[in-house]
C-alpha cells in the first residue's frame, strides 16, 4: 500500500536532515603527527580537536613582491606548511595573493578547482577567458568584492589601482593543481621552431622569452 501521511514524510526528511548535520560525521581534523593517507590525515581524537584547529592565521601577514611579477601567493591546505588541519578532508584550499601597483598574477588555469577571491585591500582588475567561445569577462573588483572563476578556465588578477592589493582566496579541491601559460609555452625545452608553428609568435620572439622566463629550445 503506498504510504501518502504527510506526518511520515514529514520524520523522514527530518531524519534525512539530522544525518546529514551529525557532528561526528561533517569534521575530520587532521592529525598532522600521524602519517597522511591518500584521503587526508587520520582524524584527530575528537577531544584534543580545539578552535584554533578551525582558524587559519597565516594570512595576517603580507607576502613579500620582490619580484618580476611584483605579486605573490601563499597557498594553504590540510597539509601544507604551515598546514590548515581543519580543511582535512573537506575539499578545499585557500591562499593569499599580494600585488602591487602594476603587478599581476599571470595568465594560469587550475585544473581540479574552481577558484572564488574576495578583495581584502586596494583593486584588483581579474578575469577568466570563458572556455567555448573565448569571451573575456573581466572587471576591476573593489575592496570587499567577490569573483568567481569556474574550474579549469584560464584567469588572472592585475593591480592596476595605485595601493598595493590583497585578495583572498578559496579552492574547491585541497590540490586545484595551476597551470601558468608563460611557463606551458616559454619556461620549458618546447622547440622554438614548433612554439612559432604552433602559437604564430615569431621565433625571435618566442627565444627572448625563452631567454626571459627560463626556457630553452
Ligand atoms: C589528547 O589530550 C589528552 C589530554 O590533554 C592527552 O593526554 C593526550 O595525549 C592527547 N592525545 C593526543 C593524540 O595528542
Ligand atoms: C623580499 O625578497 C627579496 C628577494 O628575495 C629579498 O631581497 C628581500 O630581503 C625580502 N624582503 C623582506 C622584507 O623579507
Ligand atoms: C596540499 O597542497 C600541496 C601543495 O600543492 C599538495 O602537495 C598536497 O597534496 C595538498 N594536500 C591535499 C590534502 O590535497
Amino acid at each position: 500500500m503506498h504510504n501518502n501521511n504527510p506526518f511520515l514524510v514529514v520524520l523522514f526528511v527530518a531524519a534525512s536532515f539530522y544525518r546529514g548535520s551529525d557532528a561526528a560525521a561533517s569534521f575530520c581534523v587532521g592529525d598532522l603527527t600521524r602519517q597522511p593517507t591518500p584521503s587526508g590525515y587520520p582524524c584527530k581524537n575528537p577531544e584534543n580537536v580545539t578552535v584554533d584547529d578551525f582558524v587559519f592565521t597565516e594570512f595576517v601577514k603580507r607576502v613579500n613582491t620582490s619580484n618580476a611579477n611584483k605579486a605573490s601567493i601563499v597557498r594553504a591546505n590540510s597539509t601544507t606548511f604551515p598546514a590548515f588541519p581543519g580543511l582535512n578532508g573537506l575539499g578545499l584550499a585557500v591562499a593569499r595573493a599580494d600585488i602591487e601597483p602594476g603587478g599581476a598574477i599571470p595568465l594560469h588555469s587550475h585544473p581540479a578547482a574552481t577558484e572564488m577571491i574576495y578583495v581584502a585591500e586596494g583593486s584588483i582588475t581579474a578575469g577568466f577567458i570563458s572556455g567555448a567561445s573565448n569571451v573575456v569577462y573581466v572587471k576591476k573588483l573593489n575592496k570587499g568584492e567577490v569573483m568567481v572563476f569556474p574550474r579549469g578556465l584560464f584567469h588572472f588578477q592585475v593591480n592596476t589601482g595605485k595601493e598595493h592589493a590583497v585578495g583572498i582566496a578559496s579552492f574547491s579541491d585541497s590540490e586545484p593543481g595551476v597551470q601558468l601559460v608563460s611557463l606551458a609555452i616559454f619556461g620549458n625545452d618546447f622547440p622554438s621552431f614548433l612554439v612559432e608553428k604552433t602559437t604564430s609568435i615569431d621565433e625571435a620572439e618566442v627565444k627572448k622569452l625563452k631567454a626571459l622566463l627560463g626556457g630553452s629550445g
